[in-house]
């Protein structure tokens, strides 16, 4: 119950963020990694930062440069997948980096939902 009611706020939350977010800044934001980029930085290998997050060893820095590198992910556009999952995905993901570096309460577990490898993988990563 009360972790599916967190999840759907924190969707809620970001999808608001974002629908906001045109109305307040007047150029489009470009994106400052590639997709490619902020996987390498973040996800990629196995002392990769956000592996050490999930498994509750997450440091200042890991949060700090989560905070560096997602909010580019959002705005990046991927190959596959519809537009509204891919902002709902890449917004939880900084969301929940952001909660991770305020010490929010239920943060780790938001964090861990949000960074499904495979559910993102298969609804926008293209097979090659
Ligand atoms: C929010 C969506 C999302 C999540 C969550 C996500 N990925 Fe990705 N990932 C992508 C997309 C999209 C690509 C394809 C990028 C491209 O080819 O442009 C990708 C590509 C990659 C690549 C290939 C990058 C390269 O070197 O070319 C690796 C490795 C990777 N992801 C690892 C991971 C791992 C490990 C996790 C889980 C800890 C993860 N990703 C979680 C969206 C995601």
């Amino acid at each position: 119950m009360y972790r599916i009611r967190t999840w759907t706020l924190t969707v809620a939350l970001g999808v608001g963020l974002f629908t906001l977010t045109p109305a307040v800044s007047a150029a489009p934001d470009k994106p400052k990694y590639s997709i490619e980029e902020v996987m390498k930085a973040l996800h990629k290998g196995d002392d990769a930062v956000g592996k050490r997050v999930t498994k509750g060893q997450g440091t200042k820095e890991d949060y700090k440069k989560m905070l560096e590198y997602y909010p580019s992910l959002g705005l990046n556009k991927p190959d596959k997948g519809d537009a509204a999952s891919w902002t709902a995905k890449t917004t939880a993901l900084l969301n929940a980096a952001k909660a991770l570096d305020k010490s929010e309460p239920g943060a780790l577990e938001t964090y861990k939902k949000a960074v499904n490898c495979k559910a993102c993988h298969k609804e926008h990563k293209e097979d090659k």
